[in-house]
């Protein structure tokens, strides 16, 4: 008789002794993920969230507002380890590592692009591109800073590299912010809202740069938005609602 395996059969089959498992054609995967808030009252945020994404898919991530979506992109960022269930980014587990362990992991391979672009005013787009590369330690700085202008160029935003962050328009910090989630070539790069706060136009070039990334050089990213349109135009949609996930 034919078994349906549930999602932690398949965890414990594919196991090993390490915590990481067999390798797969995910680029991320979310076994089971459960969270809590206990203030101002217990409140379960996020139910059995489970699902895995490829090497250069595009996918947002939609639902009303209070659903969940910040609290888990938090979590798939490993910025947020206070969960249930596992998280295996490039098949190693991540979920019980220790926070320096986890720090690393993220400036290594997760790019965050978020809303607001908290880029440094004081810094040139060029130096706050470099900062996160500088942070790794394994490039020099001439690397650093080669490496900075070929993420601007990617963005078209290389002629703007001496200029203030501050004096760049709305549009343009955005684009450097995302230079910025790519300049250590990250595994996954990490949106929350990253239009949230752009007009139409601004919002179709970021669109457009992201969408171009994962076809041409394979990039994974995962975005939250609530724009319609941004979603149905991604390769696939994964929809929340009151912490669960109805349709991926
Ligand atoms: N730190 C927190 N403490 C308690 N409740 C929280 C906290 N952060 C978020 N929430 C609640 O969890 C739910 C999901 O929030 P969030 O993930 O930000 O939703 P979304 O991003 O989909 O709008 C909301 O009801 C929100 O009020
Ligand atoms: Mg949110």
């Amino acid at each position: 008789m034919n078994k349906t395996t549930t999602v932690s059969e398949q965890l414990q089959n594919n196991q090993t002794a390490s915590g990481n498992v067999a390798p797969t054609d995910a680029v991320l995967r979310a076994m089971l993920l459960n969270k809590y808030f206990y203030e101002p009252e217990d409140f379960h945020v996020l139910k059995d969230v489970s699902f895995e994404i490829k090497r250069g898919e595009f996918v947002s991530i939609i639902g009303k507002s209070g659903c969940g979506k910040s609290t888990l992109l938090y979590l798939l960022s490993t910025m947020d380890t206070d969960y249930t269930g596992q998280i295996f980014v490039n098949d190693v587990l991540l979920s019980g590592k220790t926070q320096n362990e986890l720090a690393r992991f993220r400036n290594e391979h997760i790019g965050f692009v978020f809303q607001f672009h908290f880029l440094l005013p004081e810094f040139s787009a060029l130096k706050n591109v470099m900062l996160p590369a500088q942070k790794l330690g394994i490039y020099s700085k001439s690397e650093c800073e080669d490496r900075a202008y070929e993420k601007l160029k990617w963005l078209d935003m290389h002629h703007f590299a001496t200029k203030l962050s501050s004096k760049l328009s709305g549009g343009q910090q955005q684009r450097v912010a995302i230079a910025r989630a790519l300049v250590n070539d990250p595994t996954i790069i990490m949106g929350d809202e990253p239009t949230g706060n752009l007009d139409s136009t601004n919002t179709k070039i970021v669109f457009d740069i992201l969408k171009d990334l994962a076809r041409t050089k394979n990039q994974t990213i995962i975005a939250v938005t609530h724009d319609n349109e941004f979603a149905v135009n991604t390769d696939r949609i994964i929809e929340m609602k009151d912490g669960e996930i109805i349709r991926q």
